[in-house]
């Protein structure tokens, strides 16, 4: 059983009369619980492809199934509602109420669906962060680390499936980048949901078990990375030659 399951997707942009084909027909499945990456050069369509696999973004045509679901045929509000409970995103600027309090941010999906979240997760997801002693810290006053780790927590605090994570150590320095990697890891192996990582960094796809490398819009190939940053960076080029 698969956590994420896209076949086929096509995406074309028109443009002032110009149509840009960004992805050409791509195909690729996340296992449950497995925590998988993309990475591509700039503007090979990896951010086009998160929307899509998000829903955010309907292909021209192809398939995503999302926690069980394929999106086809989902009305707007069933959409939004199996965002919010099935899935957990992640961007690079980690979008989060500057007036809340760390703690406040996290437990924010669970009071948009109109319920509190479960005794002891807000406590358990802090601690696997790393932000037990910042909970009552409002966002605004976070390193761009901690800030990226709530973001992380407040992804995962509705036991989704999967988590669609967008170059989100793009705006972070190499050691909260590699401890935000370590706090991906951590997660993943502790809560169990797969992880779907958008990257360019070989330091940071490494975090990973396996990377599908996309060019062009079409996905080359995919390998284990073994956690190696060198052997990920070797296999990446080597996919490109
Ligand atoms: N909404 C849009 N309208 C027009 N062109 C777009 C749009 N979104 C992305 N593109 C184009 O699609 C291509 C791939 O973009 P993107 O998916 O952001 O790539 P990546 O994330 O790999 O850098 C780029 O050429 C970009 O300019
Ligand atoms: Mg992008």
């Amino acid at each position: 059983m698969n956590a994420l399951q896209a076949t086929d997707l096509v995406k074309s942009f028109h443009v002032e009369g110009r149509t840009i084909d960004v992805l050409r027909g791509v195909s690729l499945a996340v296992p449950q619980g497995a925590f998988h990456a993309v990475m591509g050069p700039s503007g090979s369509g990896k951010s086009t492809l998160l929307n899509l696999l998000a829903g955010l973004l309907p292909p021209d045509s192809g398939e995503v199934v999302l926690a069980g679901r394929p999106l086809a045929g989902l009305s707007d509000r069933a959409l939004t509602l199996l965002r919010r409970r099935a899935v957990g995103i992640v961007f690079q600027d980690c979008n989060l109420i500057p007036t809340l309090t760390v703690a406040q941010n996290v437990a924010l999906p669970a009071l948009l669906d109109g319920r509190d979240l479960p005794p002891g997760r807000l406590d358990a997801l802090l601690g696997l962060v790393g932000l037990t002693h910042r909970r009552d810290q409002p966002a605004d006053r976070l390193s761009g680390g901690e800030a990226q780790r709530t973001a992380i927590a407040r992804a995962f605090a509705m036991e989704p499936g999967i988590i669609l994570a967008d170059e989100p150590t793009g705006n972070l320095d190499s050691p909260a980048a590699a401890d935000f990697c370590a706090t991906l890891t951590r997660l993943n192996r502790a809560l169990g949901a797969a992880i779907l990582l958008i990257s360019h960094d070989p330091q940071v796809a490494a975090a990973a078990d396996v990377v599908h490398v996309l060019r062009d819009g079409r996905v080359l190939g995919a390998f284990e990375t073994r956690h190696d940053p060198a052997a990920v960076s070797a296999a990446y080029l080597r996919a490109l030659a």
